[in-house]
């Protein structure tokens, strides 16, 4: 029990800033990687999305569909979009941990609407685990009040 409040609550200082943040990146079972992009579409614009990552000083498409835009030939038919509700997009890679390096920027754009999030190798975390704490709210308690107990112990 308390190893699992532990582990929610070490979930809960990953996710929070990553809740925020319009773009979201989780490893699933089937060892894909996932990123979800939930930017609101600027009306009156091309719908179109892009999918990239970038280490430093070089950045790759992954997949998009903005015109004369293209593919890294690397990611060639290894990813897949499907658009998300009530807007956004999520982009699954397959086979990406051999070329993942290890500290990646993810980026999406969405009619041109940029977002990014830094994550290290070590720290993807698996989507099943993602959808877990969103569920469980009664954890998000006990994960406050050991927090609090830790702060005043
Ligand atoms: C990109 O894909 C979306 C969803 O399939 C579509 O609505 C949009 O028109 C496409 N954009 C371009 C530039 O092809
Ligand atoms: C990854 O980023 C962290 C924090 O910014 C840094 O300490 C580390 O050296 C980086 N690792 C690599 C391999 O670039």
């Amino acid at each position: 029990m308390l190893k699992s409040v532990f582990v929610y609550g070490v979930l809960g200082v990953l996710l929070i800033p990553a809740k925020c943040n319009p773009i979201s990146v989780c490893v699933e079972d089937d060892k894909n990687l996932r990123v979800d992009c939930q930017i609101e579409p600027k009306p009156n614009k091309i719908n179109s999305y892009e999918f990239s990552w970038s280490t430093g000083t070089k950045e790759s498409v992954i997949n998009t569909n903005v015109s004369g835009s293209s593919v890294e030939s690397q990611f060639k038919d290894k990813s897949s979009v499907v658009e998300l509700e009530p807007h956004g997009y999520r982009m699954t890679l397959k086979d990406f941990t051999d070329k993942l390096p290890h500290n990646t920027t993810y980026m999406c754009k969405i009619t041109g609407v940029p977002a990014r999030v830094t994550v290290a190798k070590d720290q993807l975390v698996p989507c099943s685990a993602v959808n877990v704490f969103l569920k469980s709210s009664s954890s998000w308690i006990a994960c406050l009040l050991l927090f609090f107990y830790c702060m005043h112990s």
